[in-house]
């Protein structure tokens, strides 16, 4: 009976110290990362997303929201065995956003959403430069597997009929990258079943082949 009261104590005074530590942290905060994370191999002359997007001086806020997103850094920082396309949206694109995205993205839950709101400007397995597009009105479907409009216009592609691509086509390591004046938000996604898919390869996950039995 001693001994089972002493592991009750021990217990609970573990879990207190456990409960102290984390205290510690700021509310909604995340952890630090543990000591020798590891880290994929990549070669020397490769180009990451992090990389390219850090050698820019007009994708500053975008190279501070993947900092500020937990392992989104990491993420950005390596050099996938996969294809894919991500539209950048450059500081004109965060310029764009008006006051309703500035007071939100300072909340908790707002740091949430904005990781996913990048993630919503990457197409995995694709590389789709300029001319995979057509000038009719498309939509293709993002790391979100929400799905987004494209359609050339005099020459330029646009995204949601509002985003438009201002650079494009521009390769790193596996991928291919646009700059878009506006971001591009998952709210506001397309999902007209009659509106024809731009051809891309199959997103792990998604219900692009409705084949699949979980679809
Ligand atoms: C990436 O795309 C290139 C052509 O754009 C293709 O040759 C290659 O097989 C693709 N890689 C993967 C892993 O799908
Ligand atoms: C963004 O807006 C600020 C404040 O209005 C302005 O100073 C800055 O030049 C703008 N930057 C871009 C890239 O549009
Ligand atoms: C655009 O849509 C029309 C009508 O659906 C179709 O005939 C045409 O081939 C399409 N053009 C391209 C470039 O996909």
């Amino acid at each position: 009976m001693m001994i089972l009261t002493f592991k009750i104590f021990a217990f609970i005074l573990y879990n207190c110290l456990v409960f102290a530590q984390d205290s510690d942290r700021l509310p909604l905060s995340y952890r630090p990362s543990p000591d020798n994370l590891y880290e994929p191999p990549r070669s020397g002359d490769s180009v990451s997303l992090f990389d390219y997007v850090n050698s820019r001086n007009d994708l500053t806020v975008l190279a501070r929201v993947i900092s500020e997103c937990a392992g989104f850094a990491q993420a950005f920082d390596t050099v996938p065995t996969w294809n894919f396309t991500f539209f950048a949206p450059s500081d004109t694109a965060f310029n764009q956003t008006g006051e309703y995205f500035n007071t939100f993205a300072e909340t908790p839950k707002g740091k949430w959403w904005l990781g996913n709101l990048i993630q919503h400007h990457y197409i995995p397995n694709s590389q789709l430069s300029v001319s995979s597009f057509s000038t009719n009105f498309t939509r293709v479907q993002t790391g979100t597997f929400l799905y987004i409009g494209a359609q050339v216009i005099d020459g330029k592609l646009v995204l949601n009929r509002a985003a438009t691509v201002v650079e494009s086509d521009v390769p790193v390591t596996n991928g291919l990258v646009h700059i878009v004046d506006r971001i591009i938000d998952p709210s506001t996604m397309i999902f007209e079943a009659d509106i024809d898919k731009t051809k891309q390869n199959f997103i792990a996950g998604s219900c692009s082949n409705p084949d699949l039995p979980y679809c």
